[in-house]
C-alpha cells in the first residue's frame, strides 16, 4: 500500500487544506515549497477564479480541493483542475461518485475528506486513495465528531489506506498527537487564515489572530445570509462569534422571515470588510494564531515542534 509521502510526492506530512476564497495559488504554493502540499479551494465554483489561481502556483506541485455537491452541479471545473495537473484532488461533502472515478481515471490521487466512520468506509469502498478524517473543531464546514476519537477509529476503519487528520491542528503539538494517533499526517486550515498569502481579508485575518476557540460557534446562519443551499448532511458551518451570530443563533424563525432584507445586510457588510456582520471562518484553533506569518514559517515550526514531541530529528518526521 502506498504512503502518503509516495502518493504525494511531499517531504513534510502537512497538507494546507482547501479553503473557499482563503486559499489560493500562492498560499498553496508556499506551503508546498516548505515541503507540504497546499490545496487550492475550489469552494462554489467560480470558473475564471480558479483559472487565475491556477496560475499562480509558480511551478510548485499544488492540490485542488472541491465541496462535492457544487462540484456536481459545475462537473467541467474538474476538467479545468485535472488539466493542471494537480498533485491531488481533495473532494468534501457529498459522495464521490462519478466525480471520483474521473479523478482516478486521470490517475490522480484522490483524496475525500470525511466527518463519520461510515463516511469513511463509503470513501474507501468508492476509490479513495487518501481519507482526510475531519472533527467538528475544524474551521469552515465540519461535522460533530472530535478529532482525538475520530482519527483512530477511521484508520482502524480504513487500513491500510493513509489517513490524515484534520480539525483542530495547528501547532506541532497537534501533528505530533495526530501521528500518534495512527494519521499520516494533519490537514490545516486555521493555522494558514492569517498568513501573508492568504486571500483573507487583512481585517479578517487581524480578528482571527486576537480570537480564541471559545469566540468560536457552529451554525447555518452563514449559509443563509450567502444564499447557499447546502444540501442536508452531518455538517454546519464554524465561525468566529459576532453579532450576527449573537443576534440570529437563538433565533433562526426571525431571520428566516427577513432573510431577502438581512442578506442585503450581509453584502454591505461583506463590500465594507465590517466583520461584526461579515463572517471570519475560523475553527477552535484559532487560540495557536498569534501572529501573521508566511506560511513557509508556519510549516517549518509546526515540523520542527512535531519532531521534538516525538523524540525525532526533523528530517525524518514522514
Ligand atoms: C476559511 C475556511 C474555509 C474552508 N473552506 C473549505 C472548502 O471550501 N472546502 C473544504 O473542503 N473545506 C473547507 N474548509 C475546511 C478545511 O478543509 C479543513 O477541514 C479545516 O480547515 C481543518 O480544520 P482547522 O481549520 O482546524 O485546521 C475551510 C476551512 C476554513 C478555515
Amino acid at each position: 500500500m502506498s504512503t502518503l509521502r509516495t502518493l504525494l510526492g511531499i517531504r513534510r506530512p502537512l497538507l494546507g487544506a482547501p479553503m473557499a476564497g482563503v486559499s489560493g495559488g500562492r498560499l498553496a504554493a508556499a506551503v508546498s515549497r516548505a515541503g507540504g502540499l497546499g490545496f487550492i479551494g475550489g469552494g462554489y465554483g467560480d470558473h475564471d477564479w480558479l483559472v487565475e489561481q491556477l496560475e499562480l502556483c509558480d511551478g510548485q506541485p499544488f492540490g485542488v480541493g472541491f465541496i462535492t455537491w457544487a462540484l456536481a452541479r459545475r462537473p467541467e471545473l474538474l476538467d479545468l483542475a485535472l488539466q493542471a495537473r494537480p498533485r491531488a484532488v481533495l473532494l468534501s461533502f457529498g459522495e464521490l461518485g462519478d466525480l471520483g472515478r474521473r479523478v482516478r481515471d486521470a490517475g490522480v490521487p484522490l483524496i475525500a475528506q470525511v466527518q463519520t466512520v461510515a463516511q469513511a468506509i463509503g470513501a474507501a469502498h468508492a476509490g479513495a486513495d487518501i481519507v482526510v478524517a475531519q472533527g467538528g473543531e475544524a474551521g469552515g464546514h465540519g461535522g460533530w465528531r472530535g478529532t482525538m476519537a475520530l482519527v483512530p477509529a477511521v484508520v482502524d476503519a480504513v487500513a491500510p489506506l493513509p489517513v490524515v487528520a484534520a480539525g483542530g491542528i495547528a501547532d506541532g503539538r497537534g501533528l505530533a498527537a495526530a501521528l500518534m494517533l495512527g494519521a499520516s499526517g494533519a490537514l490545516c486550515g486555521t493555522a494558514f487564515y492569517a498568513c501573508h498569502e492568504s486571500l483573507a481579508h487583512d481585517e479578517a485575518k487581524r480578528r482571527l489572530v486576537r480570537a480564541s476557540g471559545d469566540d468560536t460557534v457552529k451554525g447555518p446562519i452563514f449559509d443563509w445570509l450567502r444564499g447557499i443551499a447546502w444540501p442536508d448532511g452531518p455538517w454546519s458551518l464554524r465561525t468566529l462569534r459576532n453579532d450576527s451570530t449573537e443576534r440570529w443563533g437563538g433565533d433562526l424563525d426571525g431571520l428566516h422571515r427577513t432573510l431577502p432584507e438581512q442578506q442585503k445586510v450581509l453584502e454591505r457588510a461583506r463590500h465594507c470588510a465590517d466583520f461584526d456582520i461579515a463572517p471570519v471562518i475560523a475553527g477552535e484553533a484559532a487560540d495557536l494564531v498569534r501572529e501573521r506569518r508566511s506560511a513557509e514559517t508556519v510549516v517549518a515550526d509546526f515540523v520542527q515542534q512535531a519532531a521534538r514531541c516525538l523524540g525525532q530529528p526533523w528530517p525524518t518526521l514522514l
